[in-house]
């Protein structure tokens, strides 16, 4: 350890703070990067405001008008800070073979020397000049048996305040860890050190970026981003990729999935786990309000982004939503689209790049028809109405986000913070398709729903760096999240359905939805939002064994006739439209699969090969 610099920093350890090994490697990253000092969060309200307070101070964030927006504030990243880097992630497992072929792969040894052991490794001072702060959360319930731990050491106070709203953090999560307890120790900088003088800038970052996970010994490395998953190291680091490696070694899955609630006006209730890749309408799936024709419905929100999910003892599947906040894509939410959202964000709201009002609010693409007649757009420009039609300029960037609790949600189901989890129904996967996918499919067994969400497209989107709207494939929405092997991953859903079909329960159907396509005129065909009600209330009557429909290729599908119309004017025809399966498209999407099945082909379940054969004898006689 580096004395002189251990002698001129101050660790600041709290008195409740009993845990050695967790003091020890503070200190140990401390020295590495340099740290100016050391801060402890104990997740207090008031040092919330404060923080924010010093943000504020700092240029990073803005305070809204408290009379519009009480207690929120707006960032503004770095124009080149503002989505995850897919490219820039890695899965750092001994054997390649490990991470698979659709993970970026580097040896860990190797890895750590570029991160942390050789002479220009880059944490290496990497947080000189700046706070590290300590950040102990909890993923799921404190205390409770499913619950994980992780501490993040980030020099972000952004990441501190934003972690608080994601997570359940603070003092009493060390409580919980006590002297000895486990953690996934989490590192993140911005990657940005200051000099003697050197004045900050609002939003520190580096140009260099590196999301690095190593899942045999549960470790997070994360250089150089301040932005969303790169940065709240609990969410994608911890939630999806370290969690999966969990899953799989303790026979349970961490899935990229809102859960919702849905009960009948006779009372009765089922439960929905639904994975769509980023902004592909989870959490707007997750907030759904019943449209006309569905009196005494109701649609309750568990978790909007990731569940965990673990077989229990009456056979059934349970999940719980590790998450406490919502960190949600802003352009698209409006009052019509998604009241409960709009609600949510009354209050209490860490907004990062949407734009700024005159009279000190937010606003953002689709917030309204038509812009307020001037604002200051996510890059600190002025923007008006004749501008953006000029130059196209985008008040909010795409990718601009809320941070906000789950507690603001005016549709939170009672049971969402039940560490017991909910009992899960059906399993939903959906991707953003303008051609091919029809609006509703239910797979007829387990291997087949497992065989389309392994096999799932979706066009890429401003959730991630890199080109959009490209078709790629996104096995069961995982695609950026898959901790270790894709195929084994494959395996592991098909092991779980094995197993629980040999305790005779029975399991949840599989379905697949696309709410996505579009006409000859660009346009989006189905109306989406509150009108996905009418195709969940018809998978949750084919759940109960009632609902008709008929059988193709694929699966299941309703006819016009089998759904519920009443209170909207949708004609035959347009359902036609975002329904019909056409034989043309689906050869060239049968390649697609075959692309995919040679990527993986070095442990893909056999299984999979033999469903896709059988689409495809089908394919040809209805050809
Ligand atoms: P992540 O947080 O990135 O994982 O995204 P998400 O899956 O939660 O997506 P979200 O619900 O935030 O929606 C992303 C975008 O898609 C927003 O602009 C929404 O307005 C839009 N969207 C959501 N649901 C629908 C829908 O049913 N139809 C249409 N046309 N757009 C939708
Ligand atoms: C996603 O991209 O799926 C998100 C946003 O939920 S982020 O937290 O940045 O990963
Ligand atoms: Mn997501």
């Amino acid at each position: 350890m580096n004395r002189p610099v251990m002698e001129g920093l101050r660790l600041n350890v709290p008195a409740y703070v009993k845990h050695q090994r967790l003091v020890a490697w503070v200190a140990e990253i401390a020295a590495l990067t340099e740290a100016r000092d050391v801060y402890w969060c104990d997740g207090s309200q008031d040092e919330y405001d404060r923080l924010c307070q010093q943000l504020v101070d700092a240029g990073t964030f803005r305070k809204l008008n408290p009379a519009k927006r009480p207690n929120s504030y707006l960032a503004w990243s770095d124009p080149t800070d503002v989505a995850r880097v897919e490219d820039r992630t890695f899965i750092c497992t001994p054997d390649k073979a490990d991470a698979g072929p659709t993970n970026n792969w580097m040896d860990p040894a190797e890895m750590r020397e570029l991160l942390q052991t050789g002479d220009k490794a880059l944490f290496k001072g990497s947080m000189r000049g700046r706070t590290l702060y300590v950040v102990p959360f909890s993923m799921g319930p404190i205390g409770s048996p499913i619950a994980h731990i992780g501490v993040e050491l980030s020099d972000s106070p952004y990441v501190a305040v934003n972690m608080r709203i994601m997570t359940r953090m603070g003092r009493a999560v060390l409580d919980v860890l006590g002297d000895d307890g486990e953690f996934v120790p989490c590192v993140h900088t911005v990657g940005a050190p200051l000099e003697a003088g050197q004045a900050d800038v609002s939003w520190p970052c580096n140009k260099i970026k590196y999301i690095v996970h190593y899942p045999q010994t549960r470790e997070i490395w994360s250089y150089g981003s301040g932005y969303g998953g790169n940065a709240l190291l609990g969410k994608k680091c911890f939630a999806l990729r370290i969690a999966s490696t969990m899953g799989r070694d303790q026979g349970w899955l961490a899935e990229h999935m809102l859960i919702l609630g849905v009960t009948s006006p006779e009372g009765k209730k089922h439960h929905v786990a639904a994975a769509f890749p980023s902004a592909c309408g989870k959490t707007n799936f997750a907030m759904l309000i019943p449209p006309q024709g569905f009196d005494g419905w109701k649609v309750t929100t568990i978790g909007d982004d990731i569940a965990w999910i673990k077989p229990a003892k009456d056979g059934r599947l349970y999940a719980i939503n590790p998450e406490a906040g919502y960190f949600g894509v802003a352009p698209g939410t409006n009052a019509q689209t998604n009241p409960n959202c709009m609600a949510s964000l009354n209050r209490d709201v860490i907004f990062t790049n949407v734009a700024l009002t005159d009279d000190g609010d937010v606003w953002w693409e689709g917030m309204t028809d038509t812009g307020p007649s001037h604002l200051i757009d996510w890059q600190g420009q002025d923007w008006t109405p004749e501008i953006a039609k000029s130059t196209g300029a985008k008040a909010a960037h795409p990718n601009a986000r809320f941070t906000v609790a789950a507690t603001n949600n005016p549709a939170l189901d009672a049971e969402w913070d039940n560490p017991a989890g909910v009992p899960i129904d059906a399993f939903i996967f959906g991707g953003r398709r303008s051609t091919t996918v029809p609006l509703v499919t239910e797979a007829r067994d387990w291997v087949e729903g497992v065989y389309m969400a392994a096999t799932m497209g979706s066009e890429t989107t401003a959730a991630a760096a890199g080109q959009q709207g490209v078709v790629r494939r996104d096995p069961f929405a995982m695609l950026p999240f898959m901790g270790y092997n894709m195929s084994d991953y494959f395996q592991h859903w098909l092991a779980l359905g094995a197993k629980l079909a040999e305790s005779g329960a029975s399991l949840p159907k599989i379905f697949c939805v696309n709410w996505f396509r579009k006409g000859a005129d660009g346009k989006f065909v189905w109306p989406g939002y509150g009108e996905n009600m009418r195709v969940l209330k018809w998978m949750l009557e084919r759940v109960e064994g009632q609902g008709q429909g008929v059988d193709h290729a694929f699966g299941t599908s309703p006819r016009y006739e089998d759904l519920n119309w009443q209170g909207l004017a949708f004609t035959p025809e347009q359902f036609h439209t975002v329904t019909h399966i056409s034989h043309e498209d689906w050869a060239a999407e049968l390649k697609l699969h075959d692309d995919l099945f040679s990527q993986l082909a070095h442990k893909l379940p056999a299984e999979l090969r033999d469903t896709k054969a059988k689409i495809e004898s089908r394919l040809a006689k209805a050809g």
